[in-house]
C-alpha cells in the first residue's frame, strides 16, 4: 500500500464496482461478452486497480482511449483483452502486436501500415473495425464504402478481425428514434458481413445507456463504463431496471477549526465576510485535486450527516467550511462543537445525507462522467473491500 499523509483520499469501493458489473452481466442477453471502459484512469477510479477487478469479476475485455492508457495495463501485469477505441498512430502498430493491444481500424492508411509492418514470425494486429452509424467521430460510414473497407480489412496482411463495431449517440435519451436509426445503420452493415460470411467474432454496440434501455441492440459485447461505476448515464434512462451503486467518495478531515469574528474575510478575495461570530473549519482539498475552483460559492460538505456550505474562494490546495450555528441546531450541538480531525465528505455519503456526482455535475454545468475524470492524480485512491481497505495508490509517495 502506498503512504498519504494528507487526510484527502477517494475511496473506491470494490464491492460497488463488482455489483454493479454482475447487475449488467445479469440484465444482458445470455453470452453477451462485457468489455469494463477503463479509459481516463477508469474514469477517475484508478486504471490498473479497476481493470483488475474488472477482470477478476468476468470482465472479457477492457476498453481504453489511447494506446497509452493499454500500455499501462499490460505493464501492470493485465493479460485481459484490451481494445483502443480511439486513433492508434501506425507507429504504435508494434508495440500494439508484442502487447496483444487490439487498436480501432477506421483509416485506409492503417490497412497500408498494418500490411507494410507484417510479416513471418510478427504476431498479427488484432483490430477491430469502427462504423461511424450517426456519433460522427471515428469510424468508416456506412454509405461510403464501410462493406469495401470491412473486405479490404480482411484481406489485409499482418491484421486479426476481431470485432466489428459502432457507437450511440444519444442513447441515454428518452426518445430512441437516433439510437434506432443508428441501429438500423450497424444492422445494415452487420447483414452484409453476415450475408458473405465474413469472419467477424464479436460485432458489438451498446455504451451503458443502450446495456440499461436497449440490451437487445448491444450485438455480442456491452461496452460498458459510467453504469460499472455506479452511476446513471443521465437522467432519463431507466433507473428502475438496475439498481447501481457509486464506487467512488470523496473523503477529507477538518485540520483546523476556528471561531472568525464579525466582518472576517474568508479565503483569496475576501468574497465571503462573517456576519457575526461564526466557526469556521478548513479542508486540505482545492481545486488542484479537482474540486473545482467553478463551485466557489455552490459546494457543499457533509460534516457529522450535517450538509454545510463551503464559504468564499475555493483556493488550490484548500477551502472552508461553515460549522456555523445554523448547523448546530441541525445536529452538531448534540454531540459538542466539531473539532479538527472529524470526517468530512465532499462525494458520497455521510449519514443520511448524500452529495452526488450528479448534484456536483450541475452545480458546475457538466455531467457525473465528468465529476469523477476531474479528480487530480494527487488525491490518493484508497480500495476498500469488505469496509476495509485492502490498497492504497499515490502516485506521490
Ligand atoms: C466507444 C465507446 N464505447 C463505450 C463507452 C462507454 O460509455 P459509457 O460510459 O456511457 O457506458 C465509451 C465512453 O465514452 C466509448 O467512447
Amino acid at each position: 500500500m502506498d503512504a498519504y499523509y494528507r487526510p484527502t483520499r477517494a475511496e473506491i469501493s470494490l464491492d460497488a464496482l463488482r455489483c454493479n458489473i454482475e447487475a449488467f452481466r445479469s440484465a444482458m442477453p445470455a453470452g453477451t461478452l462485457l468489455m469494463a471502459s477503463v479509459k481516463a484512469n477508469a474514469y477517475g477510479h484508478g486504471a490498473v486497480e479497476i481493470a483488475a477487478e474488472a477482470a477478476a469479476s468476468g470482465a472479457d475485455y477492457l476498453g481504453v482511449a489511447f494506446l497509452d492508457e493499454a500500455v499501462q495495463l499490460r505493464r501492470a501485469g493485465i493479460a485481459t483483452p484490451v481494445l483502443v477505441l480511439g486513433y492508434v498512430p501506425p507507429s504504435g502498430f508494434a508495440l500494439a502486436r508484442e502487447l496483444g493491444i487490439s487498436v480501432a481500424l477506421f483509416r485506409e492508411d492503417a490497412l497500408e501500415a498494418a500490411a507494410q509492418s507484417a510479416g513471418a514470425g510478427v504476431p498479427p494486429l488484432k483490430a477491430h473495425i469502427k462504423i461511424d452509424t450517426g456519433m460522427g467521430r471515428l469510424g468508416v460510414l456506412p454509405e461510403q464504402g464501410a462493406a469495401a473497407f470491412i473486405e479490404r480489412a480482411l484481406c489485409t496482411p499482418g491484421l486479426e478481425i476481431e470485432g466489428l463495431f459502432t457507437h450511440f449517440a444519444k442513447a441515454d435519451e428518452c426518445d430512441k428514434t437516433y439510437t434506432r436509426l443508428q441501429y438500423d445503420r450497424f444492422t445494415d452493415v452487420v447483414d452484409y458481413v453476415k450475408k458473405h460470411d465474413l469472419p467477424i467474432p464479436v460485432i458489438h454496440a451498446a455504451n451503458s445507456a443502450a446495456g440499461i434501455d436497449t440490451p437487445e441492440w448491444a450485438g455480442g459485447m456491452l461496452r460498458l463504463g459510467i453504469g460499472m461505476y455506479g452511476l446513471y448515464p443521465s437522467e432519463e434512462v431507466n433507473k428502475r431496471r438496475f439498481e447501481l451503486q457509486p464506487v467512488m467518495s470523496l473523503k477529507t478531515e477538518i485540520v483546523m477549526t476556528k471561531t472568525a469574528p464579525p466582518g472576517w474575510g474568508i479565503s483569496y478575495g475576501a468574497k465571503y465576510v462573517t456576519k457575526g461570530n461564526e466557526r469556521i473549519g478548513t479542508l486540505p482539498i482545492g481545486y488542484a485535486d479537482g474540486f473545482s475552483r467553478m463551485l466557489t460559492g455552490k459546494a457543499e460538505a457533509l460534516v457529522r450527516g450535517v450538509r454545510v456550505p463551503v464559504l468564499g474562494t475555493i483556493c488550490m490546495d484548500q477551502c472552508m467550511i461553515a460549522l456555523d450555528p445554523a448547523a448546530d441546531a441541525r445536529g452538531f450541538g448534540a454531540s459538542g462543537p466539531v473539532e479538527a480531525g472529524e470526517e468530512v465528505v465532499l462525494l458520497g455519503c455521510q449519514g443520511d445525507e448524500v452529495i452526488s456526482a450528479e448534484d456536483i455535475g450541475a452545480k458546475l454545468g457538466t455531467i457525473n462522467y465528468e465529476v469523477t475524470c476531474m479528480l487530480a492524480a494527487r488525491v490518493p485512491r484508497v480500495y476498500v473491500r469488505d469496509g476495509r481497505a485492502v490498497s492504497v495508490t499515490n502516485p506521490l509517495t
